[in-house]
């Protein structure tokens, strides 16, 4: 492992693209391996434990690559998993939670803000976590109301010393987003009836909390109007990774960089929606097997 050492990035699917498009914006320089784990996407609806092993599995793939810094795209497992990995591995580690959660309280001016994510983000509390830690909070109690009774409009709101957030599971999206349905009728209307209840509570700031949303992100929009901002944690991430590169010292030297794809299953699938979405040829995909 040296400065020219790829950056190892997983997502259970596409989602993760949507950071690996924003190093590839800032990092030019950097090589990445990308691992998609479609055999076993989604991993929100999945128990912690599961969503555990795929993690470590992932991880062991990619640290036998030799890579010098683990970037977890993927908001599940980085809510579930990132404290296990990164105490069980002795690479470097950047999840996406903690970024997201800095980028959202920059934006908001009201203190009202609505986070998306996967069941198992939402479930976690990682993100409610986060703002808390960051704004120095670590023990605030917090009131936890639950809205709706019906699935589709069920979400929570919670107040922390001043801060009103607002969570809900939109679990269907991840679907739209594999499947490349992220502007049609279908996708537009599965995106109203999620956030409709979330539409009425005053937000100022929403967090995409889930890799695959910022794929979705027209349609959100559209919802939501023009005052609510939307935070998709890419960018805050992509300023993370580049950063820590820097203290520790690990940026490439090279100009001769390699983008390497690995997926888990149907890589013709993986490239129709990853081709279109990064805007470039995907040119070395491999299917493999992780935890065997
Ligand atoms: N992209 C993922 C996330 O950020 C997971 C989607 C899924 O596998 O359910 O949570």
């Amino acid at each position: 492992m040296d400065n020219n050492s790829p950056i190892g990035i997983f997502d259970s699917g596409v989602g993760g693209l949507t950071v690996l498009k924003e190093i590839f914006r800032v990092l030019p320089n950097e090589a990445t391996i990308y691992l998609g784990d479609t055999a076993r996407v989604p991993y929100g609806i999945r128990s912690p434990d599961t969503v555990t092993r795929y993690s470590f599995e992932n991880t062991e793939f990619l640290v036998k690559k030799s890579i010098k810094l683990l970037v977890i795209a993927c908001n599940t497992a980085s809510s579930i998993s990132l404290e296990a990995i990164k105490n069980h591995f002795s690479i470097p580690v950047i999840g996406v939670i903690e970024p997201g959660a800095k980028a959202a309280l920059g934006s908001t001016k009201t203190n009202r803000i609505g986070i998306i994510g996967t069941e198992g983000t939402i479930k976690s509390n990682s993100y409610i976590n986060s703002i808390n830690a960051i704004r120095n909070k670590g023990t605030v109690a917090v009131k936890i109301k639950d809205h709706g009774t019906k699935y589709l409009d069920r979400y929570f709101k919670i107040e922390a010393d001043g801060m009103v957030i607002f969570t809900k599971a939109c679990p269907l999206f991840v679907s739209l987003a594999e499947e490349g349905w992220t502007t049609n009728d279908v996708a537009r209307l599965t995106v109203k009836h999620y956030l409709s209840g979330l539409k009425k509570e005053n937000i100022d700031t929403l967090v995409l909390g889930c890799t695959h949303y910022p794929l979705l992100k027209e349609s959100i929009a559209e919802v939501m109007g023009d005052d609510v901002s939307l935070i998709d944690s890419a960018t805050e991430t992509v300023k993370e990774i580049k950063k820590m590169l820097s203290v520790l010292k690990l940026e490439s030297k090279s100009d001769k960089i390699q983008r390497q794809f690995y997926v888990t299953d149907s890589p013709e699938r993986f490239l129709l929606i990853g081709e279109r979405f990064l805007g470039q040829k995907i040119e070395h995909i491999e299917k493999i097997a992780v935890g065997i």
